[in-house]
């Protein structure tokens, strides 16, 4: 297809031949009918302003955000208690928000605070909070109500402070989980990428996030195995990072040096949040990340390196672009190579479920499948 770009992005696809290839539905992967526990980019920090609360919806989700005079972002179930009016239309009092209807207050935990007409309000109404934090520019909320991680930063950048350079909103031609796929899919590389390479690869688990380390030889023919083995010596590396099956990040060039055996290379560093759409497709926002770095050398440094990190990341998404208008996106048939593909599944359907589905889903029937 040459124009690419122009091709839909309405997920319809996913109502196309249902007869004749049905669509097999995973737990989590995939499945546009739930989500999973993890951190959502709701908005940017910087619509959201202090004494300020406005309404956001994730899938079929409503919810109130405020910030509190104190600057802290709070998420709560977006329906007010007592009539339904929508909390994001309230007003910000001090750290509480108070719904405009009959002006119900409630603290960040979504805890009544005060009920006009009674002297004690309700001690059996809560509204269900959700973790928030604030990260890239960003608030993030969890779609559970308690986080068993943060949100992420790429592999590498754990121990050190990272900035940040939000690029854009992008709508995929997919749901998120298949961007996740197209990081780890190791036979694509041959024949999208033009780089015949054999690779190796680890999985670690830690709770619900999955760690990667790739590693693979760089063919010694064509112009850019050549550039690369150049580069980097004969081996290419790379670490991906799956978190809550929500949020993807990459890093490349992780423990490389020039040539294989000169200098230490920096290493580049991507992530992905996702926004799920109702017809199955995503949203995502994409941020470079680097390492922090100080004063005039450092804002230079880091400035090259997200004119490096983009310039990767153009070539990559415009070779893997092309596979995706009107993919609807299934595990068919697994062959020598998909392993890692069929391993990332397995990963994401372990996830727990938001509340805000789970009962959806544990009516719906689930196909079980192999990696269940
Ligand atoms: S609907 Fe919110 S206080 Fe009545
Ligand atoms: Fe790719």
């Amino acid at each position: 297809m040459k124009d690419w770009k122009k091709a839909p992005r309405d997920g319809k696809s996913r109502q196309e031949n249902t007869l004749s290839q049905p669509l097999k539905e995973n737990r989590v992967f995939n499945n546009n009918k739930v989500l999973s526990e993890g951190w959502y980019p709701i908005t940017e920090s910087k619509k959201l302003k202090k004494g300020e609360a406005s309404s956001f919806k994730l899938l079929d989700q409503r919810l109130a955000l405020f910030r509190g005079m104190d600057g802290t972002v709070r998420a709560m179930d977006a329906f007010c208690p007592h009539m339904g009016a929508d909390l994001g239309n309230g007003e910000v009092i001090d750290n509480k928000l108070r719904c405009y209807f009959h002006q119900w207050e409630f603290n960040g935990d979504g805890s009544v605070s005060k009920v006009p007409a009674l002297e004690t309000p309700p001690c059996n109404v809560k509204q269900a909070a959700y973790p928030v934090q604030e990260k890239y520019g960003q608030v993030w909320v969890f779609s559970g109500l308690e986080a068993d991680h943060d949100v992420p930063v790429a592999p590498g950048l754990e121990e050190s402070d990272a900035d940040a350079l939000f690029l854009k909103e992008i709508t995929l031609f997919a749901h998120h989980h298949v961007l996740m796929a197209g990081g780890i899919d190791l036979n694509h590389f041959a024949t999208v990428h033009n780089l015949d390479m054999e690779f190796d690869f680890e999985v670690k688990e830690e709770g619900s996030e999955f760690k990667w380390e790739l590693e693979g030889a760089l063919p010694k023919k064509g112009l850019k195995a050549r550039f690369g083995r150049f580069l980097l010596g004969p081996l290419f590396r790379y670490q991906m990072k799956f978190s809550g099956g929500s949020v993807t990040s990459i890093t490349y060039g992780h423990n490389q040096r020039f040539g294989g055996k000169g200098r230490e290379l920096p290493a580049l560093h991507i992530l992905w949040g996702a926004i799920p759409q109702e017809n199955g497709v995503s949203k995502v926002k994409i941020f470079l990340l680097t390492k922090k770095r100080k004063g005039v050398l450092g804002g230079i440094t880091n400035f090259f390196l997200y004119f490096l990190t983009l310039f990767l990341l153009t070539i990559l998404r415009d070779e893997d672009a092309k596979a995706f208008p009107n993919m609807r996106f299934q595990l068919g048939h697994l062959v020598k190579g998909d392993e890692s593909v069929a391993r990332l599944v397995q990963c994401l359907n372990k996830l727990p479920i938001s509340p805000w589905y789970k009962t959806k889903s544990d009516k719906r029937k689930i196909d079980p499948e192999v990696w269940n």
